[in-house]
């Protein structure tokens, strides 16, 4: 069998510095399936919670395009709220093929729940993803037949983009969740399983399991972060497009790590390129830099959308 090189070029989008929590993810993947990763954060339009579903659509579909014209070939939707824009619906068409996070999470969500009936769901999120309601039909198509609420938290995603931490975060988390407490509410009571429906709570998952366990719920709840089956289906995706053998060993070709060369993971924003560089920085400071990844923080590109120019 022939040994070959990845020649993917995956991108990665969301409105902000979120989607890390999905590249933190695929770093932790050896060896690589692709050549190279982009990550763009819309930092211009953030937040995208409170905008609708057309105008948060329009910015899926030209960051998915100005990913496509630096060169992706599979781009990854990280950010909920611009996967429920229409994107699972098929009303954004782009050039190179696409995966939200809503798709593969929920199929996720759905199995966790099945092992352990009956389970009662949430699905945390910003206020646009929880009014359109994708998450609660994702997990009816993945099949799961229990109750779900959808549960918006507004602000909780502006006070993980700027770094709050400590305290102000706990605060932050409290404020958001504290209308689950048993007895207020009636079906939203008592989650068997908490969904991080906004791709940065994964960042403040720890604060927001202590919050539920010691004061809202008052015991242990398990908290999902779907970026697990994104990833999952990232790698499966990218090994079928190179054309790699398969778990079994089938397939034509195996694709190996290049001989010592890096997969050189790229930065563009539609914002400021310094606010992006020292918080990617910071959310990915645990990365091995001996490992395949080189994360070039040191030449964050500003990049425009077609209709909004900065
Ligand atoms: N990170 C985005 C998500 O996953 C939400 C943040 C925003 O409001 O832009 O939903």
């Amino acid at each position: 069998m022939a040994t070959v090189f990845p020649s993917l070029t995956l991108g990665i989008f969301d409105s902000g510095v979120g989607g890390l929590s999905l590249l933190r993810r695929l770093l932790d993947v050896a060896p690589p399936p692709w050549k190279s990763v982009i990550y763009l954060a819309d930092l211009q339009h953030f937040p995208y919670g409170p905008r609708s579903a057309e105008e948060v659509r329009r910015f899926a579909l030209a960051g998915t395009e100005r990913l496509a014209a630096a060169g992706a070939g599979l781009v990854a939707i990280a950010c909920h709220t611009a996967s429920s824009s229409g994107v699972r619906e098929g009303l954004v068409r782009t050039s190179v093929p696409v995966v939200d996070i809503i798709g593969p999470g929920s199929r996720l969500v759905s199995e966790l729940a099945a092992r352990h009936a009956p389970e009662r769901i949430i699905v945390l999120g910003t206020e646009g993803t929880v009014r359109r309601r994708v998450w609660e039909r994702a997990l009816r198509q993945a099949g799961y037949r229990g109750p779900i609420t959808g549960w918006a938290c507004p602000f909780l995603a502006s006070i993980i983009e700027e770094g709050r931490n400590g305290d102000i975060l706990r605060r932050a988390v409290l404020a958001a969740t504290d209308g689950l407490r048993s007895g207020r509410g009636s079906a939203q009571a008592n989650p068997d399983i908490v969904v991080l429906g906004c791709t940065h709570y994964p960042f403040a998952a720890r604060t927001i399991e202590e919050v539920l366990r010691t004061e809202v719920l008052g015991r242990p709840v398990r908290v999902v972060d779907p970026a697990e089956a994104l990833a999952s289906d990232l790698v499966a995706r990218a090994r079928a497009l190179e054309g790699m053998a398969g778990p079994s060993g089938e397939g034509t070709r195996v694709v190996e790590r290049s001989g010592g060369l890096p997969v050189e993971v790229r930065f563009l924003t539609t914002g400021r390129a310094s606010y992006l560089a020292e918080r990617a920085g910071q959310l990915l400071a645990d990365v091995d830099k001996t490992g395949p990844y080189r994360l070039r923080l040191d030449e964050v590109q500003e990049v425009t959308f077609p209709d909004s120019p900065v």
